[in-house]
């Protein structure tokens, strides 16, 4: 057993860092230390996990700085002397201490519209190939933790974005409809005038923070832009448009 020092968020968005000495064992993740200063010295700290496995995607928080999974980050990988600190994720609106309302999340996710097969079609009338189907599931290991959302600058540091711009999580959404071989609507120019693809400017940083390693940037949003740009440049489709058949 040692004892290490933990910084932890207080309060509201207005809240502040308080400081605590607690115990830490072999094998130990920061969830664990969470819970053992709700048990012996803050009963009061608001924290939100589930599973502690890494699959509910219920514990995000940002530790020292970096969006992560508390169930997931273990302590042995700290240095010895380093002082770990606990924030809630910086996009969302605190709600007390580590707890965030997500629910600008649900609100994008409700936007997207539902995979829309072709007319009449029943249960068993398509087959996918196996590529098709890989990259559904790749993207369908996504845990809901939004630490991609929380992560990507666009509106991390931009209020103003959040109408715009739906966020890796839903543009990955998207990119997995529109490269959906039976999916009829076409995708791109909302995902592209609604969904704000166009204001990802591809720094990767909502990949290398996903837990569950998905490729979002390249497998889901570099698709996309490449649609929608066959979509804007392509001379037949761009006539298409112009005399309003597309
Ligand atoms: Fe979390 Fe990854 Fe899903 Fe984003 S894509 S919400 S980081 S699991
Ligand atoms: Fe944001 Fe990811 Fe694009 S972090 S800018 S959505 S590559
Ligand atoms: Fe479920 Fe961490 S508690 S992902």
């Amino acid at each position: 057993m040692t004892k290490r020092t933990f910084h932890v968020w207080r309060g509201g968005g207005e809240g502040d860092l308080a400081e605590y000495e607690v115990e830490v064992n072999e094998g130990e993740v920061v969830l664990d230390v969470l819970h053992r200063l709700q048990a012996t010295q803050t009963p009061d700290l608001a924290v939100r996990w589930n599973c502690k496995a890494g699959k509910c995607g219920s514990c995000s928080v940002e530790i020292n700085g970096r969006p992560r999974l508390s169930c997931m980050a273990r302590m042995s990988t700290f240095e010895p002397d380093e002082s770990i600190t606990v924030t809630p994720m910086r996009t969302f609106p605190v709600i007390r201490d580590l707890v965030c309302d997500v629910s600008f999340n649900y609100q994008k996710a409700r936007e997207i519209p539902s995979f829309t097969p072709p007319e009449g079609t029943e249960p068993g009338d398509f087959r996918m190939a196996q590529a098709d189907v890989q990259r559904s599931q790749e993207f369908r290991k996504c845990i809901e933790c939004f630490l991609c959302q929380d992560v990507c600058h666009v509106i991390r540091d931009h209020e103003e974005n959040k109408e715009a711009f739906s966020g890796p999580r839903f543009l990955m959404r998207a990119a997995e409809l529109e490269l959906h071989p039976e999916d009829t609507a076409d995708r791109r120019k909302i995902s592209q005038e609604e969904f704000g693809l166009g204001y990802c400017n591809i720094t990767k940083c909502c990949t290398e923070v996903c837990p569950e390693n998905i490729k979002i940037t390249d497998n889901a949003l570099i698709p996309l832009k490449e649609r929608v740009a066959d979509r804007q440049y392509d001379p037949l489709v761009w006539l298409g448009s112009k005399i309003g058949l597309r």
